[in-house]
């Protein structure tokens, strides 16, 4: 007997195939029937008849930030809202474990992590502790280079050791065997830009007994966009493991067009054997942590120019401002514009938007076969976040797809499900098949859209009629059911628990 079924639904089964009209029904948090339903329904069991709406497998962020918004936002309402039931988090070399729980959890990432509660010290501490919260997705996670050196180096700006390498490893590893689905890079940011290749080869090595992930921010995504993925497909090659460019994007104006000798790079190895895969933003700005973007001795002004206030808990009311307008309305330089924010108290922690990226390029990306969509929002509902956060998925779907015809929907929604779900190794996810994980949307492909802006990042999209994860309905209309139904996911084995 079934706990809830779909009738008259158009079915995008995940595949990449086309829609076919039919019905689903749910069992036990597992898909049952698809196509025609036969069995009857539970007393207390739900039946609705969709009206012709599309039904997909719920859709996979393969590149978020989520670790403490699991502690500080369980009901992850700006998931749900854009029909993610699951993100992978952790990246960019940022994760909530390894922890010394004496040590400030969030002092490494600068924020980027904000929320992380709880005594935990590794992957299953903190799989424990998220999953008392009833968080209303699931999470599947990365290790963090950035974590990881922090936590054995703290910001040494030199190469470790071998006694440091080794323990570095250890926590690689151990994260890996308690199901992470890889290691993860940021190389740009401090303390992972201190290190040579040599040491992240060395950790990503960690990975092959697992035939886990390797996924890097890399180390430059501007005027050396290309030596950049020149390192990334070298250590990827002497670990032996699958390397994930996170948020493909060639930043700066001089650099711009330059994505597709990138792209022709990847195609390049890809013929040659080598694993890899990407994903992408739908968005021509980026958005992090303000510090890691300048240099206090010498203030790039140009950059300045195209910056704006996220989060500034030093000047409130810089926030959803360029710093442009800011200056001209104070009367002072760029230069000290910048320099009056990041030293102020607390200022370091500043988030930032930053418009580096043409418009162009993000169609070049999405328009690339097996190309992922990853938000990479940053979960700080304070001020005016990046809306990538609050609209990524519907925007690919409503704008790229309908609007601009970049990619078709069935192959937008394979790049959003089923590919993650097993580059990722999500088990059992991913498609709308029988015996696999209820995770689904339901919406509209015809309004399905973003609505968050810059000005108002915090807009839900319209278009998306329900959410159900694990069999569970997580999301219907606008309202939240509070079911506290996600997972913790581990790379190709069943959940935590
Ligand atoms: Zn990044
Ligand atoms: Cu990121």
């Amino acid at each position: 007997m079934n706990d809830l079924i779909f009738r008259n639904v158009n079915i995008l089964d995940g595949t990449g195939a086309p829609a076919f009209n039919g019905d689903v029904s749910v069992k036990e948090g597992r898909i049952n029937e698809v196509g025609d339903v036969v069995e009857g329904l539970v007393s207390g069991g739900r039946e609705i008849d969709a009206g012709g709406a599309t039904l997909a497998p719920g859709l996979i962020d393969t590149h978020a930030h989520d670790d403490g918004a699991f502690f500080r936002h369980p009901g992850m309402e700006f998931k749900l809202a854009q029909g993610v039931t699951t993100v992978v988090s952790g990246n960019c070399g940022f994760s909530a474990i390894p922890a010394d729980p004496t040590q400030d959890s969030v002092a490494a990432s600068g924020g980027i992590l904000a929320g992380l509660e709880g005594q935990f010290t590794d992957l299953d501490g903190y799989f424990a502790a998220a999953l008392e919260r009833g968080p209303a997705i699931n999470n599947m996670m990365l290790v963090g280079h950035n974590t990881v050196r922090s936590l054995v180096m703290g910001g040494e700006k030199r190469a470790p050791t071998d006694t440091e390498i080794a323990l570095m490893q250890q926590h690689v590893s151990h994260a890996l065997a308690q199901g992470a689905c890889g290691f993860s890079s940021g190389l740009i940011y401090r303390p992972g830009r201190y290190s040579e290749t040599a040491e992240v080869i060395e950790l990503a090595k960690m990975a092959a007994p697992f035939d886990a992930l390797y996924t890097t921010h890399m180390r430059n995504e501007g005027d050396k966009l290309l030596e950049a993925v020149e390192e990334s497909l070298a250590i990827a090659r002497a670990s032996d493991v699958h390397l994930h460019i996170s948020h493909h994007k060639s930043a700066g104006k001089p650099n711009w067009g330059k994505v597709k000798a990138s792209l022709a790079r990847v195609d390049e190895a890809l013929s040659q054997g080598q694993r890899v895969t990407l994903d992408v933003y739908p968005y021509t700005a980026g958005s992090g942590r303000m510090i890691e973007y300048f240099d206090l001795e010498r203030v790039n002004e140009g950059f300045a120019e195209v910056v704006r206030i996220a989060n500034c808990k030093a000047f409130r009311h810089y926030e959803g401002r360029m710093l442009v307008d800011i200056a001209s309305e104070e009367a002072i330089s760029l230069t000290d514009l910048v320099k009056k924010i990041l030293t102020a108290p607390n200022g370091d922690r500043t988030l930032c938007i930053h418009f580096i990226i043409d418009e162009n390029d993000v169609e070049t990306n999405l328009a690339h076969a097996d190309m992922m969509v990853g938000s990479d929002g940053i979960p700080d509902l304070r001020g005016k976040p990046h809306p990538r956060l609050f609209g990524t998925f519907p925007r690919v779907l409503g704008h790229y797809v309908r609007e601009r015809g970049v990619l078709s929907l069935p192959e937008a929604v394979r790049r959003m499900t089923s590919l993650s779900a097993r580059t990722f190794g999500m088990l059992d996810r991913g498609e709308i098949k029988s015996g696999y994980h209820a995770d689904l949307v339901l919406f509209q492909p015809d309004t399905i859209i973003d609505r968050a802006t810059y000005d108002e990042p915090m807009e839900a999209p319209a278009g998306i009629d329900m959410v159900v994860v694990n069999g569970q309905i997580a999301l219907e209309g606008d309202q939240h059911s509070g079911v506290g139904a996600g997972q913790m996911l581990r790379y190709r084995r069943g959940a935590f628990a």
